[in-house]
């Protein structure tokens, strides 16, 4: 087991970057390999759960070369070029990989199972599998909604007009992507917009797709054409960072050439409401992503009533918002949150839970949590293998009074490849411990 020490206080400074995003690592992935032709992949995420995805496509077929430098060239087999995998197919963690998988091998007729490790393994599948089934793939998940998925050949699939019950990417993308396999024009309504990756890139991979206010359509039976795409560093491993400088006195960074995707910047606009000093610069759009490098400076900031349209924005920010609730003055109130209980971790119980141990108040909800500002303590925090409750409680120490430990941290690897040196570099006193 690894764990992280971390000493109390200290401040942020200098200009550095994060590892590439991991949403969009994973869509570059997935429509490269059932393009026609070469793509080539740059500022690739090398974490454990986009490899997941990379592992996938090799096991069915697709040649990728791979080099250090996070480089991914993918050679192409076209719509109808992957073939059925020997063995059930691992995605580890990761829930983006199997839920967007299920929608594109579903369509495909790819007959296949899906696992991956204990927490993916309890995660809710039924959501992905019910629009399936009704657009006629041969698709089911165990009795209880979760792994192991089951896909079965032969399937025709047919349109479909959805309304998402469920703020979720992940969710519509696996659907659109069934969709570029099924007979007629998909069109899906979304209440709440969601991150809207996929659609961008299959603009790039030259596939028409319409966006018109919340409705996203496209016909199937088209083809992908193979094209390079530039992937912008991870706000959500920006996050940390962004928010340890606002909580670090005298700290003053740029992390450079972040995604700042109109549907996943929210937690910028959280963090000025609570009074967060940052600014955008250099702003322009890169392989259909806007991108910016942000400039973070230490901020006297205040709790606010986080407005329930901004969660789905910054669903994956909330362990270091909430580690910014605990620093400043007054309450943050977040609700309208319950899809944070089932990701990779329940995160209100983790969030809390930390937060608890670190002698700070908060209430919590069904369906999301009251923080009063207070004084960090120090203490020996569970990350629960969560990576970005690992990440947060580390941040959090730079306002501590004392030292943090933070248990079981190995899962960094899936999203933050190197969190530690650019942690070190940026001012971070770290240390890792292996516990045996
Ligand atoms: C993701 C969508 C979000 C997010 C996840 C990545 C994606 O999940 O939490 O980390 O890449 O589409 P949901 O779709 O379940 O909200």
């Amino acid at each position: 087991m690894i764990n992280y020490r971390i000493s109390p206080g200290g401040k942020l400074s200098g200009r550095f970057s994060v590892p590439g995003d991991k949403s969009i690592s994973h869509r570059a992935l997935m429509l490269s390999a059932i393009a026609e032709g070469q793509s080539r992949i740059t500022g690739f995420l090398d974490g454990e759960d986009t490899l997941a995805t990379m592992a996938v496509f090799r096991a069915m077929g697709v040649e990728i070369q791979h080099s250090a430098d996070n480089e991914v060239i993918v050679d192409g087999v076209g719509m109808q070029g992957l073939s059925s995998p020997a063995t059930a197919l691992n995605l580890g963690n990761s829930g983006t990989s199997v839920r967007l998988l299920s929608g594109l091998l579903a369509g495909l007729g790819i007959e296949c199972e899906l696992v991956g490790d204990e927490s993916l393994m309890s995660r809710p599948m039924q959501r992905i599998v019910d629009p399936l089934q009704k657009m006629h793939a041969l698709i089911t998940c165990s009795e209880d909604g979760t792994l192991p998925i089951h896909i079965k050949g032969g399937a025709s699939l047919t349109a479909i007009d959805y309304e998402m019950p469920v703020a979720s990417a992940q969710l519509k993308s696996s659907l659109l992507l069934a969709a570029l396999n099924a007979n007629g024009r998909t069109c899906i309504h979304e209440s709440v917009a969601t991150r809207d990756h996929t659609e961008r890139m299959l603009k790039q991979f030259a596939y028409q797709i319409e966006c018109e206010g919340s409705t996203i359509s496209l016909t199937g039976g088209g083809i992908l054409k193979a094209t390079d795409i530039e992937v912008p560093a991870d706000i959500s491993s920006a996050a940390f960072f962004i928010v340890g400088a606002c909580i670090a006195d005298e700290s003053d960074i740029i992390i450079e050439n972040v995604g700042i995707n109109p549907n996943r910047d929210t937690v910028i606009h959280i963090l000025k409401a609570m009074g967060a000093n940052i600014t955008l610069l250099d702003e322009k759009v890169v392989s259909g992503e806007p991108v910016a490098d942000i400039r973070v400076k230490s901020s006297e900031l205040h709790g606010i009533e986080i407005p329930e349209s901004l969660v789905p924005g910054a669903i994956d920010e909330f362990p270091a918002i909430m580690v910014a609730a605990a620093c400043a003055e007054g309450k943050t109130r977040l609700t309208g949150a319950g899809e944070l209980r089932i990701k990779e971790s329940d995160r209100i119980a983790a969030i809390a839970n930390g937060l608890q141990i670190l002698g700070i108040d908060v209430d919590e909800q069904p369906d999301g949590m009251t923080v009063t500002g207070g004084k960090i303590a120090g203490g020996e925090i569970n990350s629960f293998t969560d990576h970005r409750i690992a990440m947060a409680f580390a941040i959090a120490a730079l306002n501590a009074s004392a030292p943090i430990m933070v248990k079981d941290c190995a899962n960094v690897e899936t999203s933050f490849p190197g969190f530690v040196a650019v942690a070190k570099t940026a001012g971070l006193d770290l240390v890792v411990e292996e516990q045996v």
